[in-house]
């Protein structure tokens, strides 16, 4: 079994559905290019026919990153598709990732379709996307509440058609891991043609268990994951992008696998999304926490002094967290300002952008104590960054 898990960013289309996370053409692209010094496989860049403004993001997105794949999500019809295609079809790598409804709850209720028709349509709509792109992915939404033999029949009809990846998506956050490895290991070993793609696994943190259902799903033989930095998505999120690949990497010695990211950047990539959404980290998030790597208890402190090991299971460089005491205050000189933009990775300013910032710092020192790092990002956000859609 090939030992490389693929990590499939989707912060730009389901993390963008997290209430208060949306973001201009301008914040997308400076996140795209992110997400591709981070190394991701695919970034998932938004859903085209949902409007125009997203069109128009997927395609600038499209045109913009060279060295990962970039997919545009479409349901399983061909106007989307079609949309879509137009959309993504200038990127190097260009992905199609169609999605239709399997449980039975979908099928009455939403779409209102018998299982047949369902399968119709996904050999109709996945045949019409891989007519127009090299790689097509298929997500059964809501495959955890999906019958198992039903999810290998769409699994098998989609392969079939031409997809070349299969997602079983935990799309309500209602999973639970055992059931769900069993779920995902069921659909791999009995789809005929499961061989001819890769196995997916895309959760939802409902019950708080995402990452958990992602380590178990891939446990079980997925060898993509779609995930979200900081697990910004729908309702109570997406799984996390970081807490998935430092769980792989970390605990290497059980799962035998690797990811292309390069994990210097977790830190840095999550801080840039936290300052454009406006949203700041909580401090006891896992990996990227300010609390995270902090040692308060007395017999803590002594045991890291000895060996950092014994209470750290990685190390905060590990992850790109650069720990700087630089203060910023009224008496700040450029060098100090500009060393501790390269510490929150603000490197990207040009010398009279730099100088508006450094201006604005020491407006803010004449009327505020301490000026924090999130102080400084949100003038840089302020400043630079947010440019009219
Ligand atoms: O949660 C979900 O099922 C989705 C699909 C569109 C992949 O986001
Ligand atoms: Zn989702």
């Amino acid at each position: 079994m090939n030992n490389r898990v693929y990590i499939f960013d989707t912060t730009l289309r389901d993390g963008e559905q997290s209430p208060g996370a949306t973001m201009n053409l301008q914040e997308k692209l400076r996140l795209a290019e992110q997400l591709e010094k981070l190394g991701v496989d695919c970034i998932e860049a938004g859903f085209p026919a949902s409007s125009q403004g997203d069109f128009e993001a997927v395609k600038a997105i499209a045109e913009k990153v060279k060295n990962c794949q970039v997919a545009g999500l479409a349901r399983c019809m061909e106007k989307d598709i079609e949309r879509t295609w137009e959309a993504i079809k200038n990127a190097n790598y260009p992905r199609i990732h169609t999605f239709l409804a399997t449980s039975p709850i979908h099928m009455q209720y939403k779409l209102r379709k018998e299982p047949e028709e369902v399968l119709a349509m996904i050999e109709k709509g996945v045949k019409f996307a891989r007519s127009l792109c090299p790689v097509v992915e298929f997500s059964a939404e809501d495959a955890s509440r999906s019958d198992k033999d039903f999810l290998v029949k769409a699994a098998a009809t989609a392969i079939n058609a031409g997809a070349t990846v299969i997602n079983l998506p935990d799309t309500v956050g209602y999973a639970i891991p055992s059931d769900y490895a069993e779920l995902i290991g069921y659909v791999i070993k009995n789809c005929p043609v499961s061989d001819k793609a890769v196995f997916s696994v895309h959760c939802h943190d409902d019950l708080g268990l995402s990452v958990s259902n992602t380590l178990a799903a891939i446990g079980a033989g997925a060898r993509q994951a779609e995930v979200t930095l900081c697990g910004i998505g729908e309702r109570a999120g997406n799984t996390s992008l970081e807490e998935v690949v430092m769980a792989l990497n970390v605990r290497r010695d059980l799962f035998h696998l690797e990811t292309g990211i390069v994990k210097e950047q977790l830190f840095p990539s999550c801080r840039l999304l936290s300052m454009i959404i406006g949203k700041p980290i909580p401090a006891n998030k896992a990996i990227i926490g300010g609390n995270a790597f902090a040692h308060e208890s007395g017999i803590h402190q002594d045991g890291m002094l000895k060996n950092r090991e014994t209470y750290e299971i990685m190390t905060p460089q590990s992850i790109g967290r650069i720990s700087s005491d630089i203060v910023i205050g009224k008496h700040s000189g450029r060098n100090a300002v500009r060393s501790k933009l390269e510490s929150l990775n603000i490197t990207d300013l040009t010398e009279e952008q730099f100088e508006q910032i450094f201006n604005a710092i020491k407006a803010l020192a004449d009327k505020k104590k301490t000026i924090h790092d999130e102080d400084i990002e949100s003038l840089v956000v302020g400043e630079v960054y947010r440019m009219p859609d």
